[in-house]
Formats: structure tokens, C-alpha cells, sequence
């Protein structure tokens, strides 16, 4: 039987990369090694994420009427995403992200919204009637909150699992989205934004997950880098070790964990497996360059969990 399909609200974005030995310092001009056009968009990666992991998968989002729009709605659809729910803005550009990459994979990433911004809750209409049996719905930050806001009330009231990347990182959450949301899922830095101490362990992400559990939110997944990843739910807390890899490249490697956690749940994995399918999609998507270009298959992430024998 196939698994209840998933949806992601959120952004799309093509990526424009250049790959760079060091990341500039302000002022500075360096010549960088190569330039690509990659499709990307944290919505978009997630909604990817999930369908090359053979979970049915809804994208509800904007693009503008331009190239780069119909690139990101034609990527989607060749990864068999249903693109129904994307609205084509006429007045807009689509989103891009200007992304330097470094010898060290490091990166920096300017987004500038274009169609995106322009998400209102008029947008959570088009959603609202894919939710009825739907496994997930799938938020992040890069669009407008209220709109995001306005969408994960809409799943809670129907009864759908809400999980929440707060990625770009943001401090203004308001307390009534917190109550909606079934899985938060920041790393370290967007964790301590979100609860003003730093976090940067085990221990001081126990801390965080227990001020956010008391804010509303069920179940907490802090990701720590390459150490792991820790979660806290009603019942118990645990840590979930990384899996070692050569990074080429992290950009997208956070919407890949998203993506494989939530395909793993709506497989009917318990929580605890579904943060490894999540580790493992997200490590896998490091050792390749760009965004959607970088998203494992299902088959490949089988083959790396039992390499690794874990599952
Ligand atoms: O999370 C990675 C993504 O962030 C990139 O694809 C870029 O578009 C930015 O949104």
C-alpha cells in the first residue's frame, strides 16, 4: 500500500553557485573556480527530498512567470511532485539564492524572496483541500509567517501532523503556531534563536527542547552537525549519532534530513528510526554538490543504512 502523501508550504528558489577556495571577506573580490544554476528553495528541497524517497508529495508554493520559474515547476514534476498547488505570480521573479561554497564546503547563502514573499494566507486555500488523509505537512521560514501560521493552524485543526524547520532562523515566533506544531526541527544555531542561550550539545540542547516542549510543541529535534541529532518527545529523550561522511557541500543538507524523517514517519517508522532515515538522507546529500541536485534516492539511502548497519 503506498504511504499517505505529504505536503510542503513553502519556498522555491534557484540557486545561483559559485564555487569559491574561501568564502570573501567584505570588501573583497576573489575569482572563484565555477558557476551553476541549481534548483533549490527549502519548500522545494523538502518536497524533493520526499519524492525521490517514493512518498507522494504535494508542493504548495509561488513562482514567478520567468525562466528560472518554469526550471524550478519542471524539476519538481520530473521528481514527481505534484506541482497543482503552485501558483505562477505574473508580476514577480521567482526566488533565487546567491550561494558561495568553499574548499571547506562551507557556505554563505543570500536569499532574495521574489514570488515567494509575496505568500499570503490566501496561498493555505490551495492546501487546504489536500489535507484530508495526508501524513504531513511540512513548514519552514522562508516565507511570509503569517501565512505559514495560518497553514499549520489549518493541519492542526484537521487532525494532520505539522512539522516545523524554523530555518532562516527567527526569534518572533508566535505562541499560538508553537501549539500547532507536532516536530520542530532546528539545528543548533536556529535553537539557541529561538530560546536566547546557546546550545551546542546534548545538554544544552535537552535544555532548549524542554523550553519549547513547554510552549506547545510535542516533539523536539535539535540537529547538532556532525555529532547527531538530539530529540525529545512526551515520552522519553534520546540521541541519534551522525553518520560520518566526506562533505563536498551542505547546502540543502538540512531539508534532506527534513525530507527523510517525514518520509520515514508517513512509512510508519516510530520516531527514533525515522531521525536516522532523516541523518542518513541528510549525510548523503552532503557528499554531493547543490540543493535538489545533491537528493538521494530511496535506494541509495537503503543501501547507506545497511552499509552502515543501521535502519
Ligand atoms: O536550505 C538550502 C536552501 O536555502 C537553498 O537551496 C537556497 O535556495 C536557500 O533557500
Amino acid at each position: 500500500m503506498n504511504p499517505a502523501h505529504i505536503i510542503i508550504f513553502g519556498s522555491m528558489n534557484m540557486d545561483l553557485v559559485a564555487r569559491t577556495p574561501k568564502l570573501p571577506v567584505p570588501g573583497e573580490t576573489l575569482l572563484g573556480y565555477s558557476f551553476a544554476t541549481i534548483p533549490g528553495g527549502k519548500g522545494a528541497n523538502q518536497a524533493v527530498a520526499v519524492a525521490r524517497l517514493k512518498v507522494p508529495t504535494v508542493m504548495v508554493g509561488r513562482v514567478g512567470s520567468d525562466g528560472f520559474g518554469q526550471t524550478l515547476l519542471a524539476n519538481l514534476q520530473a521528481a514527481d511532485v505534484d506541482t497543482s498547488g503552485v501558483l505562477v505570480n505574473e508580476a514577480v521573479p521567482s526566488g533565487v539564492a546567491m550561494i558561495a561554497v568553499d574548499d571547506q564546503s562551507e557556505n554563505h547563502i543570500i536569499v532574495i524572496p521574489g514570488a515567494n514573499g509575496q505568500i499570503n494566507e490566501s496561498d493555505v486555500d490551495r492546501l487546504i483541500h489536500h489535507l484530508p488523509g495526508a501524513a504531513a505537512l511540512l513548514l519552514q521560514f522562508e516565507i511570509p509567517l503569517p501565512a505559514v501560521v495560518a497553514a499549520a493552524k489549518a493541519a492542526h485543526q484537521a487532525g494532520v501532523r505539522v512539522i516545523l524547520d524554523p530555518a532562516p532562523a527567527r526569534s518572533d515566533i508566535p505562541t499560538d503556531l508553537y501549539s500547532c506544531v507536532n516536530i520542530i526541527t532546528p539545528n543548533a544555531v536556529e535553537a539557541a534563536q529561538l530560546v536566547g542561550f546557546p546550545v551546542h550539545d546534548p545538554t544544552t540542547a535537552a535544555h532548549a527542547a524542554d523550553v519549547l516542549q513547554q510552549r506547545g510543541v510535542e516533539t523536539v529535534v535539535i540537529k547538532l552537525g556532525a555529532t547527531g541529532v538530539f530529540c525529545a518527545t512526551p515520552k522519553e529523550s534520546f540521541f541519534v549519532p551522525a553518520f560520518s561522511v566526506k562533505a563536498v557541500d551542505t547546502v540543502a543538507a538540512g531539508d534532506a534530513f527534513n525530507g527523510g524523517m517525514a518520509a520515514a514517519l508517513a512509512n510508519g517508522l516510530p520516531i527514533r528510526q525515522a531521525i536516522t532515515w532523516g541523518a542518513a538522507t541528510g549525510a548523503l546529500s552532503a557528499t554531493k554538490a547543490g540543493a535538489q541536485s545533491s537528493l538521494p534516492d530511496r535506494a541509495t539511502v537503503e543501501a547507506f543504512l545497511k552499509q552502515h548497519d543501521r535502519d
